[in-house]
This record gives C-alpha cells, sequence and structure tokens, in this order.
C-alpha cells in the first residue's frame, strides 16, 4: 500500500510535481511495463479529479491495444490513426479535446466522455503507447494539464515499455 499523502487543493503545478514524484517512486527499479502502467493508472485516477477514465492503449504491430486502466470497460482494439488516442500514436502529438462530440472520428467508449486528453509514450524515438484520460466535463483539461501530463509521461517512459 502506497499513501503518497497528494493534496489536490493546491496549485496545479504543485500537483503535478507531487505526482511525478509519486510515480517516478512507483515504478523505481520494476521492471514489468504492465505492472508500472496499471499503478500509474491509479495514481492518476486517485489524484486528478474529474475524470471517468484514466489509462493506456499500447502499440501492437499496426493498431492500438487496451492496457492497464481505471473507469468503465473500454474498446479493445483502436486502429492506428483512428479515433483520439489513434491520432496521437500515429502523429506523436498530444491530443488535448475540449469537445469530443467536434473531434472526426472521435470513439465514444464511454457516453458520459466530454474532453479528452492523450499524450503519446515514447520509448527509442517510437510511440509504444498512449495514456488517455476522459472526462464527463466539458473542457476539463487545461494548458497545464497538458505539460504536466507530459512531463510525468516523459519521467517514467523507459517504465512503460
Ligand atoms: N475516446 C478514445 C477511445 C478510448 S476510450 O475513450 C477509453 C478515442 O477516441 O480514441
Amino acid at each position: 500500500m502506497h499513501d503518497f499523502s497528494i493534496t489536490q487543493d493546491q496549485s496545479t503545478d504543485i500537483l503535478y510535481g507531487d505526482l511525478i514524484s509519486a510515480a517516478r517512486a512507483l515504478t523505481d527499479g520494476e521492471p514489468d511495463a504492465i505492472a508500472n502502467m496499471a499503478n500509474i493508472s491509479a495514481l492518476i485516477w486517485q489524484y486528478i479529479p474529474d475524470l471517468n477514465w484514466a489509462g493506456f492503449y499500447r502499440v501492437m504491430e499496426d493498431e492500438l491495444v487496451l492496457g492497464p486502466f481505471q473507469g468503465k470497460s473500454a474498446c479493445i482494439r483502436i486502429a492506428m490513426g483512428k479515433g483520439v488516442c489513434g491520432a496521437a500514436a500515429s502523429t506523436n502529438v498530444v491530443q488535448r479535446v475540449a469537445d469530443v462530440h467536434a473531434f472526426p472520428g472521435h470513439i465514444a467508449c464511454d457516453a458520459d466522455s466530454r474532453s479528452e486528453l492523450v499524450v503519446p509514450v515514447c520509448k527509442d524515438g517510437k510511440v509504444i503507447a498512449v495514456l488517455d484520460l476522459d472526462s464527463p466535463l466539458p473542457d476539463r483539461f487545461s494548458a497545464a494539464d497538458e505539460t504536466g501530463m507530459t512531463k510525468l509521461i516523459a519521467t517514467i517512459a523507459n517504465s512503460l515499455g
């Protein structure tokens, strides 16, 4: 059991600083990517408010396959380039979507989702997975969330594949 005593009632910068320290502590010395994805999903789910899904899709050959996550059961396979996750994986560019209904090809795994943040996970110059966060609130993810999640993933990317 881990208790990181992270307070959510603080600036986004401090929250992400604490979250990144906790993510590093959780993954340090653990080589199993699935175990690490599972713990990082749980960490984000516990400390980032207003999410209805948080987890990973892994790049397997020419598609994305569902990995460890928190939230409702989700679509298992996503073709490269399809939906928000497929767009992030095929372009290696973070997708911060304020209104998922306005995103062409958005895949609605949970009808409650209104906004989404997808961060590619890169190792040795290749996208090996994406972190997908969904929220029932429109425009939930700020530029600070994008920066914070991007830093978090960059810090622990070597532990995720
Ligand atoms: N909405 C995503 C699919 C994954 S679920 O949200 C968990 C997409 O459009 O790629």
